[in-house]
């Protein structure tokens, strides 16, 4: 809704220009630069999109300096105390809480759809076995497309959600795929009676030679961790699967750029890097000479799960899983573990360090999930595949937001060109 307008004046623009100023339900207002060129004959500026809002959504809202995280107008700590993965999964793509019929409903459809082609078992093997699992989910997961031809026509609602809940349902079926060959155990088939992140641990951890029961405990920490990464607004994997998707690519495709996005260590890669980091620290006696590098501007080492782009607050994710991390470590017998000494004491030094502090660094989102991970006997080379099994849900809410926006656009952004003028082409005998 145009709340004000904004005017332009730039020294060889005839007259000054005049854009809307819109307001949203809640956060900052946005200048509507859409005809700014086409106006003026300049474009805006913003390497990183430090101050850009590239779409409209009603899905999750952030305030980074509040540390506020709400996915369709619920809190996140009360989604995490409250609700379930696959509850808030509904909440993402359809708006609202589901009634008990709709929920039913909802993780039937899910269900019925955990298996994947039995073809495709034959890419993994064709993967080393030492293969990176996100290398194999970015390809598997874009392979689906050669699959599921009766949902891959973006025009057709029908088979957007028939798409939908196929990756919903199927990422966790790939990821633990992805888990056995790594291992060279047999691949397990989901198990339909299993909840959604039971399922999931059933798949990873059982073997068909004995019976394997899932600890309650872990499931519903799995559940927690899954329900906290669900959807973070227009994030660099999220905005990769916009725009991958308003090209018109199939959602596979789309979901499986996001994937290639999260794998980056400024991004998802971060919790695998943390648990690089704290192992590499090794001694709580270590931390200091860390602190110093990451606070060195010749050294290229950064605290990993310190920092964030929006949140200047605590990330009220990391905040739950501080938590979550506490509560399975005891579970498990291992409240001396120590990479989450580590953790905690590198946590207390960076929150009273003046760099950390003036530039708000605080522990964020992958800070505590690796620890989690790593005392459930997950290697730390799937932790950015926990991820993405998560994400999948928002980027598939994202996606489904955008294609059924009747105003969408491919995204073409422009750029500032700094480059060579016009020059003419020399043959090379000439060339010094
Ligand atoms: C996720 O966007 C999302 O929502 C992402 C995510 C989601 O749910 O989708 O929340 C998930 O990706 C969480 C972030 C995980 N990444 C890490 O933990 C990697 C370590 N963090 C940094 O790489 C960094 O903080 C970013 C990438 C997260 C944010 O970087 P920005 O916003 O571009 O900030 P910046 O690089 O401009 O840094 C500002 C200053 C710089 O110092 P000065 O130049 O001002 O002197 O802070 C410093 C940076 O050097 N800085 C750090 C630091 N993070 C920023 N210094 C040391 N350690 C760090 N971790």
């Amino acid at each position: 809704m145009p709340n004000d307008t904004a005017k332009l004046n730039i020294k060889n623009i005839a007259k000054d220009a005049e854009f809307a100023v819109l307001q949203g339900t809640q956060g900052p207002d946005v200048i509507d630069v859409t005809n700014l060129y086409k106006d003026t004959g300049v474009f805006t500026y913003d390497p990183g999109f430090m101050s850009t809002a590239s779409c409209e959504s009603k899905i999750t809202y952030i305030d980074g300096e509040k540390g506020i995280l709400r996915y369709r107008g619920y809190d996140i700590e009360e989604l995490a105390q409250k609700s379930s993965f696959l509850e808030v999964s509904y909440l993402l793509l359809y708006g609202d809480l589901p009634n008990a019929k709709k929920y039913k409903e909802f993780s039937r459809k899910i269900t019925e759809h955990t298996m994947v082609h039995e073809q495709l078992q034959f890419l993994y093997r064709g993967y080393p076995r030492q293969a990176h699992p996100m290398a194999i989910m970015s390809g598997a997961f874009s392979s689906m497309s050669a699959f599921y031809h009766d949902s891959i026509d973006i025009d057709d609602a029908d088979q957007r959600e028939l798409a939908a809940h196929r990756m919903i349902a199927k990422v966790p079926t790939l990821a633990a795929m992805a888990y056995k060959y790594a291992i060279g155990h047999p691949f397990v088939y989901p198990n339909n009676k299993l909840g959604f992140s039971e399922n999931f641990l059933h798949m990873m951890f059982s073997v068909p030679a004995e019976e394997y029961k899932v600890s309650p405990v872990l499931a519903k920490a799995m559940d927690l961790i899954f329900l906290l990464h669900a959807d973070h607004e227009q994030n660099a994997s999220t905005s990769t699967v916009r725009l991958a998707g308003s090209s018109g690519a199939n959602p596979f495709a789309c979901i499986s750029a996001g994937i290639a996005s999260l794998w980056g260590p400024a991004h998802g890669g971060a919790n695998e890097a943390v648990i690089d980091m704290l192992e590499e620290i090794g001694d709580v006696k270590n931390i200091p000479t860390f602190i110093e590098k990451a606070k060195s501007k010749k050294d290229p080492f950064r605290l990993m799960g310190f920092g964030h782009r929006v949140y200047k607050n605590y990330d009220p994710r990391a905040a739950v899983l501080r938590k979550a991390a506490h509560d399975v470590l005891k579970e498990l017998g291992q409240e001396n573990n120590p990479l989450l000494k580590i953790a905690v004491k590198l946590e207390e030094i960076a929150l009273t360090d003046e760099y950390f502090v003036a530039r708000k660094l605080y522990p964020n989102v992958d800070f505590y999930s690796g620890i989690i991970y790593k005392a459930m006997g997950i290697p730390s080379s799937l932790y950015t595949v926990l991820f993405a099994i998560a994400r999948t849900a928002g980027w598939v809410a994202q996606w489904k937001e955008m294609m059924e926006d009747p105003s969408q656009k491919i995204g073409r952004p422009r750029q500032l060109y700094t480059g060579a003028k016009k020059r003419k082409y020399v043959a090379i005998k000439k060339r010094k």
